[in-house]
């Protein structure tokens, strides 16, 4: 069954949702953070919009020893404010608790879900750290979880998929030995943000954006993601990963390739990843010789966030005193195609920046031709579309006008769209779209393994030679906008990056 959502405010919508199938969900390591912050709140939206299947179960699977009650105590906190009366929605929460390395713990996982009235789908879903993925594949295999008679049975894995090339690719052989890449759901939670996807249908639902979307109208383009948060508490995560690993390798390239891509044939998720992949595949390998940097990382040191002070980076819990981790890169690159040729595309993200920032901007060229230049106005600065992706969701177009009064008065206005405003509600959390589409068994929105492939290529170089100058990146204060090495690569090519720290509501500051 489909269902058709209300127009808003009169206007013509097309949308459309279908709910789960028959299906349950038996989460690895239930008791973590994720679990609690992100699956179930998302679930119990899920379940509030009438989207989740009439006997939806949620097994948590964990070390850690529970019973049933405890685990629906932990599920009732994480939810009470989306549903303060949870008691339907929780009467299909159940735990196992047990080692992943025992054989016993798998056997009774699938002595649970046989003894079910039903036989419906299932979704085993991996919120560990990536070191236990092959374990509790292998385990879930030998056990033969992976197939068995139930509607469907499905494998979603969390970033990081690997920490370069090799090991991404090892982790596949170990998935791939037991799941077919149709069973496997690679999350990259940006693609699951109601802004990120709505590059697609921005560029594609449009034919005005479209005709100028090229190298012959467009200067450059900037991708933002900046944090004013740091490490929190991941600090034994983060500092074998970096920012090149932790968001550029996901995060960044998948909204590049959505803003870069060809049009695709249809909707359908082979079709739209077949372009992503196309558009990687054309990145140009990075310059990485001393005299042309394409790529410059930095590490926070001490500052000032909003009036608090904060620590460096080097004295954040269990991150190493003298750590070469960087916590934010700047990169420059070339896609390589015909509607890019010569484009530059300037990507960057931090930890502890001035402030927290999501967006594509998208610079046009200057006018051909000043006509006002006899009136003595010599430069106009170029228009700019911002899509926004968060934390303020919505699409701003920086243009020039008249300004009333004297005839030969111009000055830059835009047109704001703010999906908060218009829709009176914030989107929907990313996790609620992943977790609907790998029920419904749609993988547009995951990552495919020739995706992650390409992507650990492009950076597996940097990588290494990252290693072996075995150089401590540059410091930057918390709360900064930036530091010289980052504007030097964008100001040797005649740009400048837009300022992160301006409050939405003042276009000159922000141009
Ligand atoms: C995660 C990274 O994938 O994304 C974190 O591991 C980062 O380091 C987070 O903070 C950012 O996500 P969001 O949705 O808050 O922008």
């Amino acid at each position: 069954m489909e269902r058709i959502c209300p127009s808003v405010a009169g206007e013509q919508v097309f949308c459309v949702e279908s709910p789960a199938p028959q299906c349950g969900l038996v989460v690895f390591g239930a008791s973590g953070d994720l679990t609690k912050r992100k699956l179930i709140p998302a679930l119990a939206n899920l379940f509030k919009r009438g989207l989740l299947s009439e006997d939806f179960f949620f097994l948590g699977c964990g070390r850690k020893k529970l019973t049933d009650d405890d685990f629906r105590k932990i599920a009732a906190d994480a939810v009470k404010d989306i549903l303060p009366a949870a008691g339907k929605f929780l009467d299909g929460f159940h735990y196992i608790s047990g080692d992943y390395s025992d054989s016993d713990f798998y056997g009774n996982i699938k002595k649970w879900l046989s003894n079910r009235d039903k036989k419906t789908g299932t979704i085993f879903y991996l919120s560990l750290p990536p070191s236990l993925y092959p374990q509790v594949v292998e385990n879930l295999g030998r056990a033969e979880l992976n197939k068995g008679d139930n509607d469907f049975v499905r494998l979603v894995v969390e970033k990081p998929f690997g920490r370069d090339l090799q090991s991404a690719l090892e982790l596949n052989d170990c998935l791939s030995k037991w799941f077919s890449e149709e069973q496997i759901y690679r999350i990259d939670h940006y693609l699951g943000k109601e802004t990120v996807q709505n590059i697609l249908m921005f560029r594609f639902a449009n034919s005005i954006f479209e005709p100028v979307w090229n190298r012959d109208y467009i200067d450059h383009i900037q991708i933002t993601i900046a944090e004013s948060i740091g490490i929190e508490t991941r600090g034994g995560y983060y500092d074998k990963s970096g920012a090149l690993r932790d968001m550029f390798v996901n995060h960044m390239l998948s909204m590049l390739s959505l803003v870069a891509m060809e049009p695709p044939a249809s909707f359908e998720a082979e079709h739209i990843r077949d372009e992503k992949i196309k558009l990687l595949r054309a990145i140009r390998p990075f310059n990485l010789a001393p005299w042309s940097e394409d790529i410059v990382r930095g590490q926070y040191d001490a500052g000032n966030i909003d009036g608090r002070q904060v620590p460096a980076y080097r004295q954040e819990a269990d991150v190493e005193k003298n750590s070469k981790t960087e916590t934010y890169i700047a990169v420059r690159l070339f896609v390589g195609n015909w509607r890019w040729q010569g484009v530059p595309f300037y990507l960057r993200t931090g930890k502890r920046l001035a402030q927290r920032v999501t967006e594509i901007a998208i610079v046009f060229k200057k006018v051909p031709h000043l006509m006002f230049a006899s009136a003595g106005i010599e430069q106009l600065p170029a228009n700019v579309l911002v899509l926004k992706i968060q934390p303020q969701e919505g699409i701003r177009l920086f243009f020039e006008a008249k300004r009333p009064g004297p005839k030969l008065c111009i000055g830059t206005l835009e047109l704001d769209f703010n999906y908060a405003e218009i829709f009176g509600t914030d989107p929907p959390d990313a996790y609620q779209r992943l977790l609907l589409d790998c029920m419904l068994g749609d993988q547009t929105l995951f990552t495919r393994i020739d995706d992650v492939r390409l992507a650990w290529q492009l950076i597996d170089d940097v990588l290494n030679n990252w290693l072996q100058q075995d150089a401590q990146p540059p410091l930057y204060p918390a709360g900064g906008e930036s530091f010289p090495q980052a504007d030097t690569l964008i100001q040797k090519d005649g740009r400048n990056w837009r300022k992160i720290s301006t409050r939405p509501g003042s276009p000159k500051s922000e141009m």
